[in-house]
């Protein structure tokens, strides 16, 4: 609680008084504070187990169980990489392999510079445009490890004119 700031303290509080009487509350308080925040951090947990009397083991199981929650800040930009099967028959490992390179992180890391968080996704609805990968939502279909280049000097571009 020591890192949190008093404004974000009575917003998890409000949160959790928003929907501390469902009888399912966890999952609702948790999206709504990875919505605000963008991640959930430990201390963020500690406070919803005192708001609403669970386990912070619990509430940890949960946030570390669905990869729509996050324990860390995400990047600006946040690549998902497709390996499901048709993406992966398709070469898809070679596609995130070709990040993870240019980026210098690992599936699941955020760069230095907060800019880019590369994940690993399962299918995402675009099987017909395998490899797929998705940029903060866009879907960006077919793409070959040359795209990689590409797309991440776009986006770097893109940064050093804003
Ligand atoms: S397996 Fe990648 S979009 Fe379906």
């Amino acid at each position: 609680m020591s890192n949190i700031q008093e404004g974000a303290y009575k917003k998890i509080v409000e949160i959790c008084n928003t929907y501390k009487n469902e009888p399912t509350p966890l999952m609702p308080i948790l999206s709504a504070i990875q919505n605000e925040f963008g991640y959930i951090p430990l201390d963020v947990q500690e406070i919803v187990s005192r708001e609403i009397g669970l386990p912070v083991a619990e509430i940890y199981g949960v946030v570390t169980f669905y990869s729509f929650f996050s324990l860390k800040p995400k990047g600006k930009y946040v690549i998902g990489v497709c390996l499901g099967t048709a993406c992966y028959v398709k070469g898809s490992q070679q596609i995130i392999d070709k990040f993870s390179e240019l980026l210098h992180i690992k599936p699941g890391e955020t760069t230095e510079d907060g800019l880019f968080t590369l994940s690993a996704l399962r299918c995402i609805g675009a099987c017909a445009l395998a490899p797929a990968i998705s940029i903060n939502g866009k879907v960006y279909p077919k793409v070959t490890a040359p795209d990689v280049d590409k797309i991440v000097n776009e986006y770097k571009a893109m940064e050093a004119n804003a």
